[in-house]
């Protein structure tokens, strides 16, 4: 019988050189096909704030988003395994404050390991909560939450920054997390962390030498409306298919051949009862 995967299959799936595949979901149906397409990890990211919501950066989504939406993801998946983000200022504060949302996301979520954002900065709040036996996964490079202090979506450790985003690196595996998200970090640099660290690297704009790659689900079915980040390849185009729906509907009903014979209720209908959404 299928089960969900732990931190063990990870380890093996690494130790098979295959590349780790994660993807954002944030609801029943991205979830779903993501579990359907086989992926190893999906992460219910705080990229809610910009893809489900609109906004212009994530800092607004609250614990409470995350908890509601990850409760859905784990509810509609049986395989892969699910990662929670812990957003802005749930962990910041202090090692107790990374426990309590932790705690929450993981007892009324029900995911199987949480992702926060920062390097040395959050070293202790890695190490406290991987004590208390809460999987993390870390995430350095560009950490979206820390938007206006790095001055926008800019590329991270180029030059002799490259040697702080190592030490980062080093300081979230010695903290206990069990692996690490490398966002928009250049290429080599990527390469060079992954080398050193025994801890496997996800990368997101961040080259092919990673141990594995996550992408934003919008981005890479082609459902996002605004700028597509360069490095996120766009595998489908949910757009375009779902415009095209929306269209033939619209005048499909302007025109009156919306709902036909074969979707209206007669009044002696036997199975009418038994139309509806949720019933199969
Ligand atoms: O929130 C998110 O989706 C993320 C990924 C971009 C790694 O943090």
């Amino acid at each position: 019988m299928a089960r969900r995967t732990t931190l063990v299959d990870i380890g093996r799936i690494v130790a098979a050189s295959t590349p780790l595949v994660m993807v954002t979901a944030y609801d029943f149906p991205s979830a779903r096909l993501a579990e359907e397409a086989g992926v190893d990890l999906i992460l219910v990211g705080d990229s809610m704030g910009t893809t489900v919501f609109g906004e212009a950066d994530t800092l607004g989504v609250t614990l409470d988003d995350i908890i509601r939406h990850a409760g859905v993801v784990v509810h509609a998946t049986t395989r892969p395994l699910i990662v929670g983000d812990l957003p802005f200022m749930t962990y910041q504060e202090s090692a107790e404050q990374a426990l309590r949302s932790a705690g929450r996301l993981m007892q009324e979520a029900r995911v199987q390991a949480v992702k926060l954002e920062g390097g040395r900065r959050s070293s202790e709040q890695i190490r406290r909560l991987t004590e208390a036996g809460v999987p993390v996964m870390g995430h350095i490079g560009f950490t979206p939450q820390s938007v206006y202090e790095l001055g926008g979506f800019r590329v991270q450790g180029r030059g002799s920054a490259a040697d702080t985003l190592m030490e980062d690196a080093l300081a979230v595996q010695d903290a206990g997390a069990f692996a690490l998200v490398l966002e928009m970090v250049p290429g080599p640099i990527a390469r060079a962390v992954t080398k050193r660290l025994t801890i496997p690297t996800i990368g997101i704009g961040a080259g092919p030498e990673t141990s594995g790659q996550v992408l934003v689900f919008h981005d890479l079915v082609g459902l996002t409306l605004g700028r597509q980040p360069r490095f996120a390849r766009r595998f489908a185009d949910a757009a375009g298919v779902i415009r095209e729906g929306l269209r033939a509907y619209a005048a499909e009903v302007r025109a009156g051949t919306y709902p036909g014979p074969g979707e209206t209720f007669p009044d002696d209908d036997a199975d009418g009862a038994t139309a509806g959404h949720g019933e199969s």
